[in-house]
């Protein structure tokens, strides 16, 4: 019996990425128009959404809060592991991007899943009072927030559901002191994942795959 465990090395992350992917041949089209007409070029890893589309399924979710929608890639993959009768809400602060992830929706079929809103997250919430509990809240936008949304959206999320955050591995740099990065964003990050770990209202844990998903179950 081995008590190390196996690092993710490249060619294991690879494998992953092969194996254990949602993405599609219309995902990988989106990236492209996204990047062609001049989006930043961020999506979750293929590997990323098919973790989340697992969760989702495990859930047995119906209604999902999404903070930062950037070109869509998300919220079509996890809106595509609802039912048919399910809800997606995915904010997005930037009109041009909101406007991208609105036609490609449309171009999946998911309109009657996914509602995209044009707005901050932090003015979203401030206002946003929803009509049921949430399943799964996905967070991957401005990471100086992220303790803000897991305090907003606390009270909106089920016992037994999940709030989970992109970034977990700070775009590498969790354990430097880089500059190449802005700190506020590390060191966001860093007392994030520490905040959420000692929250007496969730069991947290971290999958490490992509740029980490930090993954907290509500159990009180
Ligand atoms: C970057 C990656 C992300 O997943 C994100 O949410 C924001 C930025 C990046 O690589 O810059
Ligand atoms: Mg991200």
């Amino acid at each position: 019996m081995s008590l190390a465990h196996t690092p993710l090395t490249p060619e294991l992350a690879e494998y992953l990425n092969t194996n254990f992917s949602a993405e599609d041949e219309f995902l990988q089209k989106l990236k492209e128009e996204a990047a062609s007409e001049g989006l930043p070029q961020i999506a979750i890893a293929p590997e990323q959404g098919k973790i989340l589309q697992t969760l989702i399924k495990a859930n047995n979710a119906k209604n999902i809060l999404e903070i930062g929608t950037l070109a869509g890639y998300s919220a079509i993959i996890m809106a595509r592991a609802l039912p048919d009768n399910g809800n997606l809400i995915t904010v997005e602060s930037e009109f041009k991007h909101a406007l991208f992830a609105q036609k490609k929706i449309k171009e999946a079929g998911l309109e009657h899943i996914i509602q995209v809103q044009n707005s901050t997250g932090r003015d979203f919430l401030e206002e946003f009072e929803p009509e049921e509990e949430f399943d799964v809240i996905f967070v991957d936008a401005d990471k100086p927030s992220y303790k803000y949304y897991l305090d907003k959206t606390t009270k909106f999320l089920k016992k037994g559901g999940m709030f989970i955050a992109d970034n977990a591995f700070a775009f590498g740099y969790l354990l430097t002191e880089t500059t190449e990065r802005n700190p506020n964003e590390i060191k966001s990050i860093q007392g994030f994942n520490l905040y959420l770990k000692n929250h007496p209202q969730y069991l947290t844990s971290v999958i490490p795959l992509g740029d980490g998903l930090i993954v907290g179950v509500k159990i009180a």
